[in-house]
């Protein structure tokens, strides 16, 4: 049986001795991806463009955590809100399309009222003994809307945005907010996450983690037995080949190596 508690899992690894329980005073939450469905965000990017909408949720969140990962390492910081309209911009123009104002900002407020999972209101009234917090990368406006229209301002204590640090999961620093934030040292703390990143930081960093397997490796293998169209070449191209929307554009864009020579030739007089 797979292991349902940090206790079952090190437990069923350990016959003997007996490992000690560890002391879990705080259980926090990963927000996007854990406690709610950004898979939900699908009825709106494909009502705003139909048939497309898989496709779009998809490379969309993709580039949203990879952008918090170059930006860390870039250090060019900036909120979770500006990475994941830049995303949306990146997905959007990846495709061919264009959004109003007003349909862009419809499609990137999707991120504001993600469902929460199902199973996950239960869970944080069943843990209300222990102190609940999240930690998030989202800004703090993000998180308090998405607490807010989940209803679950009551049941999560603590609600913590990266933001007070300019810098995301999985760095260090991120983690230590945790202590600043509740006062629970990393061994009193039980780390919430589906997110692989996320969960190897957090582990990384000190916390007890509880991993959430939402697509178990046999399901997984079920499905990827079934050939889809849109295949991962493609996929590849859309998420690697494209101009990025971090800012920092190129100076010069070529088609190949062959045209640089003509480009020195023109003392880098290239049109832009
Ligand atoms: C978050 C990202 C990891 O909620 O989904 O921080």
């Amino acid at each position: 049986m797979r292991g349902t508690s940090f206790m079952t899992q090190r437990s069923s690894m350990n016959k003997a001795p007996a490992i000690e329980a560890p002391s879990i005073k705080a259980i926090v939450f990963d927000a996007y991806g854990t406690l709610y469905d950004v898979q939900s965000v699908e009825s709106v990017t494909d009502a705003a463009f139909p048939g497309y909408g898989a496709f779009i949720t998809q490379v969309w969140r993709l580039k949203q955590l990879e952008y918090t990962w170059l930006r860390s390492m870039m250090g060019k910081y900036e909120d979770f809100w500006t990475i994941t309209k830049d995303a949306l911009a990146f997905t959007i123009e990846t495709l061919g399309f264009r959004a109003e104002a007003a349909l862009f900002e419809k499609i990137a407020e999707a991120y504001n009222t993600l469902a929460p999972y199902p199973d996950a209101e239960a869970a944080l009234r069943s843990l209300s003994s222990y102190h609940l917090a999240i930690l998030s990368n989202g800004s703090p406006p993000m998180l308090r809307t998405l607490v807010r229209n989940s209803g679950f301002e009551s049941l999560i204590k603590t609600v913590i945005s990266v933001d007070a640090k300019k810098v995301f999961k999985p760095d260090p620093r991120a983690y230590t907010l945790v202590e600043e934030e509740t006062g629970f040292t990393p061994e009193n703390v039980l780390f919430v996450s589906s997110n692989g990143f996320d969960i190897s930081g957090a582990r990384s960093f000190g916390f007890h983690v509880a991993r959430i397997e939402r697509v178990t490796r046999a399901a997984l293998r079920a499905e990827l037995t079934d050939a889809e169209r849109i295949g991962s070449a493609r996929m590849f191209k859309a998420l690697r080949t494209q101009a990025e929307h971090l800012g920092f554009p190129p100076d010069f864009v070529v088609n190949s190596l062959g045209d640089l020579p003509a480009l020195v030739s023109r003392g880098f007089a290239l049109p832009r």
